[in-house]
């Protein structure tokens, strides 16, 4: 986790650099222009444009610098409004040529006041508040000119003025210049000072007005070339054609003043430089904090006849270099913008190239960290597993000896239980002998607490060795077997046979202790008669011969334990009636379920007491006796009956009615008897009579003689069959044999019956 965060820092820093690098030369693809300049001009004219042309080119010296233009066309309100525009776009300097001094001071001064430096150029304001002033001496330019008409004049003649704007700063001082020179000559007559606003139109007007008044004028003094040239086309098309001109600017363009005076349109004219890339190396200076000057004379010169055609000709030269400058320029401005569209590009590919380097580098070593989790999680599952399987181990080990200790426990137990169940056989018959008396009754009322202190500790025993065990879920219920109910434990009474004779039952005891054998018969013989073997094979041997009424037998025997051989009795058709009563030293709840599952009527845990032994016995001989009544009301009636507390499928009631089909299907053959049954029925004669006895209380002969009467009774109610007829269909060899039997049963003949 704090791995990846880490990588993802790494991976927004990463973009973060690679971004701000590409940003960076994005918005850096030239040197920056770092200096907005404005510039406002206050007129639109050939002078303006070359001055304009020349700033422009002296920008290009430092690169940076972005010029911005706007032409007030001689309207001082558009100026200021031009000059506002700079102050809010926040112009980085300010260069103005204002149209008038004292209309155009307060948008200067503000923009001064802003902070804004500001060159004025040409032209003044009426304050201080400039940063650095550039341009000619006007008043000297109004004075040279003055002087040199002066010495045209050889001191004598008529000359009109026409001045630019009166209330721009030129105007004044050449106008002030101009008279100062032509003081100092009294035969020179200033007849006219006529105001112009520095166009051809208004020296144009001008003249008209002036030849109004005058006609007799030998030199006329404009203030700039476009005035005197005015002038002179109003004086032509007056007819005057003596006049020589003057004029300032001397522009070298074609049409300018320098090409008038080459054709001796103009006599002369003064020089007045534009210098445009002087005024932006100022500026610059003042933009880069260099030191500089703030008043900035430029000295020029006058062209006359004599220096014009040169002067033109390294104007030609000066203009095909600045041309030559400018395509330079030019060029260098495409070559820039291709260069910066490539390093664009370059800059676009470097970041993506760095993006995706970066989220390579993240998706690789996520996908190492992932299979380093994964071979670790590999490696933790294979240790889990193995533990897992060591954890079975040992489970496995715990339960060996959780059973090896069960085993020891309950040999033990059952080592223990023997022994002590022959001895409270004997203790218990001294205990209940009222002869012993004295020290001999004391001896044996210890013997006798000591033997249940031992029993006591017997039971501990068989306690302790279920600790650390689960008890089994579903042990549940016993099969309906007798109860050791207290009710039950009475001294039974001796048993008796359904017609109140007395016949001591057959019980076989099977065990492999010739002791217990010994004890048994001793507790037994009284009320039974006891046949013993010694093992489980032996046992069902017997059982087979025999046909007892009750087996008692031990579990744990060689050659066949008890559980076997309850399967075997239980079994077999011959011997599955004899209810079998496990006497054991095993007592846990699931060996008593195991017992029950091999078919054991009851089970009795050593050690016992002789008087539950008996209960035991006794109850399970009554149980076969109440069945044996089930078994024979069904052998005698119609069909057999069901008995309730036994299942459909029991080997017994399968007994009873294979017995029933038999008998009448022989039922009138007089010849068929207990022989021919037992053949029939797969068994010796022995055998049927004990099993016939126990189960219906009758032997097979009176069950045989039993069924004839009883359908001789059927054939007297239902058919008109005489007696003799009825007697010789049931199987009677004689009526009179029939009639006894019949009156034995029915306490009535025959005849008496069907009356
Ligand atoms: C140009 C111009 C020039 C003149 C100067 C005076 O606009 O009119 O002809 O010399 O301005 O400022």
């Amino acid at each position: 986790m704090r791995k990846q965060v880490s990588l993802w820092k790494t991976f927004r820093l990463s973009l973060c650099i690679g971004l701000l690098a590409g940003l960076t030369a994005a918005c850096h693809p030239q040197q920056e222009k770092k200096w907005h300049i404005g510039v406002s001009q206050c007129s639109e004219d050939i002078w303006r444009d070359k001055q304009n042309r020349e700033l422009i080119i002296g920008g290009y010296v430092s690169n940076q610098v972005e010029l911005e233009f706007l032409s007030a066309a001689d309207n001082d309100s558009l100026q200021s409004a031009h000059i506002d525009y700079y102050i809010n776009k926040g112009v980085d300097l300010l260069i103005a040529s204002p149209n008038q001094k004292t209309t155009l001071s307060a948008a200067i001064d503000k923009a001064y006041d802003k902070g804004i430096p500001v060159i004025l150029f040409d032209r003044k304001t009426d304050t201080e508040k400039y940063t650095a002033y550039m341009g000619a001496d006007n008043y000297e330019v109004g004075h040279t000119m003055g002087q040199l008409i002066a010495t045209q004049l050889k001191g004598r003649g008529t000359v009109v003025e026409i001045t630019g704007l009166k209330g721009s700063s030129p105007a004044i001082e050449r106008h002030r210049g101009f008279l100062s020179a032509l003081s100092g000559y009294p035969d020179i007559r200033v007849i006219s000072s006529e105001e112009g606003d520095w166009t051809e139109a208004s020296g144009r007007k001008a003249m008209e007005e002036i030849l109004q008044a005058h006609s007799d004028i030998d030199c006329v003094f404009g203030h700039n070339d476009r005035l005197a040239l005015g002038a002179r086309q109003v004086a032509i098309e007056h007819g005057l054609d003596r006049l020589i001109y003057y004029g300032v600017d001397a522009l070298p363009t074609p049409g300018g003043g320098i090409e008038c005076v080459q054709q001796g349109l103009l006599r002369a004219t003064y020089i007045y430089p534009t210098q445009g890339m002087e005024v932006m190396r100022l500026a610059l200076k003042i933009l880069e904090g260099q030191p500089y000057e703030r008043e900035n004379t430029l000295y020029s010169a006058v062209v006359d006849s004599t220096n014009a055609e040169l002067l033109l000709m390294q104007y030609k030269e000066l203009e095909r270099v600045s041309g030559d400058l400018q395509t330079i320029y030019g060029k260098l401005d495409t070559y820039f913008s291709q260069v910066n569209m490539q390093r664009q590009v370059i800059v676009f590919f470097l970041i993506l190239f760095l993006i995706i380097a970066v989220l390579t580098v993240i998706t690789l070593r996520s996908y190492w960290a992932k299979s380093r989790i994964n071979d670790r999680l590999h490696q933790a599952n294979t240790e889990l597993a193995r533990r897992h399987q060591e954890l079975q181990q040992l489970y496995r080990q715990l339960e060996d000896m959780a059973d090896a200790r069960l085993v020891f426990f309950t040999n033990i137990g059952h080592h223990l239980r023997t022994p002590l169940t022959l001895i409270a056989g004997p203790v218990e018959k001294l205990f209940a002998d009222s002869s012993l008396c004295g020290e001999q009754r004391q001896w044996v009322e210890m013997m006798h607490r000591n033997l249940g202190r031992l029993k006591q500790l017997v039971d501990e025993i068989l306690d302790f060795r279920k600790i650390g065990l689960e008890q089994p879920e579903a042990l549940a219920e016993e099969p309906a077997a007798p109860a050791e109910h207290p009710a039950t434990e009475q001294q039974p009474a001796a048993a008796t046979d359904n017609e109140g004779k007395s016949e001591k039952p057959e019980l076989l005891v099977v065990d492999d202790n010739a002791d217990v054998r010994t004890l048994l018969k001793g507790l037994l013989e009284d009320r039974y008669h006891v046949t013993l073997a010694a093992d489980g094979a032996a046992g069902l041997k017997e059982a087979r011969r025999m046909v007892p009424d009750l087996i008692v037998s031990d579990v744990m025997m060689p050659v066949m334990d008890g559980l076997q051989l309850c399967r075997e009795v239980k079994s077999d058709p011959v011997t599955c009636h004899i209810p079998v009563l496990l006497l054991t030293a095993r007592s846990l709840e699931e060996q008593r379920v195991e017992g029950y599952v091999h078919g054991a009527d009851a089970y009795i845990t050593k050690p016992f007491t002789a008087a539950l032994l008996l209960a035991r016995i006794e109850n399970l001989l009554a149980l076969r006796r109440t069945l044996r009544r089930a078994f024979a009301a069904g052998i005698v009636g119609g069909q057999p009956v069901q008995a309730p507390a036994l299942p459909p499928d029991d080997k017994d009631m399968t007994f009873v009615g294979r017995l029933h089909d038999i008998i009448r299907q022989h039922l009138a053959d007089a010849d068929f008897g207990v022989e021919r049954i037992g053949e029939e029925i797969g068994m010796s004669r022995v055998q049927l009579y004990r099993k016939t006895k126990t189960l219906t209380g009758m032997s097979p002969v009176e069950v045989l003689r039993k069924s004839r009467v009883d359908q001789g009774r059927r054939l007297l109610e239902t058919t008109d069959k005489t007696i003799s007829e009825i007697a010789y269909e049931t199987g009677f060899s004689a009526p009179s044999y029939f009639a006894k039997c019949f009156k034995d049963e029915y306490g009535k003949t025959p005849g008496e019956w069907r009356g």
